[in-house]
């Protein structure tokens, strides 16, 4: 299948760029490029002189991007994690001078959308679920060698799936007849061992996003990026952050928090503004998509947006 033949739609594009308030001549990280709908836009409000540092770890993402920016002097497309973003930013000079970082967190529209990529139960694909193919195992592998405990584990972790237990041992009974190999496979499993319960939302949903999380290091990297970005950020620099469900954005909410708050110290000791420290400013309220995008991209209706700036600290 052709790479661009699937399209993605960018989320809150509008209120990304309004809130990244790009200078021609700054420095600004994509740390999910995919299509490059965000970047693209990005890099048309850069100058000669500004600097667009692209990241992703589908492969698929930077060959796209590739095919169509190579050209472009001022982007930097580079393959990998987002957790290599200070590394990067290391190498080209420009620790602590970032004008601003973008991350649109989740899968894309061409990875949802491709069953060989196995992320979806609406298409029959290989149970793939990896989005950096060149590496690490297949959720089919996974499924088809871990213990129960553990599916278990990740069910309830990852996908706050009440019945995580109840599909662990399915899936381990299963697999004993049959390897689980197909997106289909797994869906139909799922649909067979637990009740519908949430109107709207396919029974093999929880179990999908928490294996894709699992598989995929989701929030451990998360983790660790959102801590870099304290060094990489120059005073002023802007964070812009996009989740897609509560355990991504729970992570991103206490993370700017905790760093707009400053270091904390034990109640008795006396402690003056200046020692505190905190390194980020929170910007406005959460930001959700407008009604009309979400008729337009029913993809965007679980977005939501968080921003923090970079402060003396
Ligand atoms: C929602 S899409 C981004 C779409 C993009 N903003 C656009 O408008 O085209 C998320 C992208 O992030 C990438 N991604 C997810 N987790 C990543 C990680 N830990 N490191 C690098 N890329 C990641 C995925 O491969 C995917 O291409």
């Amino acid at each position: 299948m052709n790479i661009t033949e699937y399209d993605h739609t960018p989320v809150l594009l509008n209120e990304v760029l309004q809130h990244l308030k790009v200078r021609p001549d700054g420095f600004y990280v994509d740390c999910t490029f995919g299509r490059g709908g965000h970047g693209k836009a990005i890099l048309q409000q850069l100058a000669e002189q500004g600097r667009l540092l692209a990241i992703d770890k589908d492969p698929a993402a930077i060959a796209a991007a590739s095919k169509e920016l190579r050209d472009d002097p001022r982007i930097t497309l580079v393959h990998g994690p987002y957790t290599i973003m200070s590394q990067q930013i290391e190498t080209q000079g420009k620790m602590g001078q970032v004008d601003g970082i973008i991350f649109d967190l989740g899968v894309s529209s061409p990875q949802l959308d491709n069953p060989a990529r196995g992320f979806s139960f609406q298409n029959d694909g290989v149970l793939d679920m990896r989005m950096d193919t060149t590496k690490g195992i297949t959720a089919a592998k996974w499924l088809s060698c871990a213990r129960e405990k553990e599916i278990t584990e990740v069910l309830q972790s990852y996908g706050e799936e009440r019945y995580a237990r109840r599909i662990a041992r399915a899936v381990i009974k299963a697999r004993s007849e049959n390897p689980l190999k197909t997106t289909q496979q797994l869906a139909g499993l799922v649909s067979e061992t637990v009740p519908t319960r949430e109107k709207h939302k396919h029974p093999a949903t929880r179990t999908f996003q928490a294996i894709r999380i699992f598989i995929n290091r989701e929030l451990d990297e998360l983790r660790v990026a959102l801590a870099q970005t304290i060094d990489v950020l120059g005073v002023g620099g802007r964070l812009l952050v996009i989740s897609f469900h509560s355990l991504e954005d729970r992570l991103v909410k206490r993370f700017m928090r905790n760093e707009s708050r400053g270091d904390s110290y034990p109640l008795e000791i006396p402690v003056t503004h200046d020692l505190i420290r905190p390194r980020l400013k929170i910007i406005g309220k959460a930001v959700y998509p407008s009604g009309r995008e979400i008729s337009e991209n029913p993809r965007a209706r679980s977005a939501v947006m968080r921003i923090a700036e970079r402060v003396t600290g």
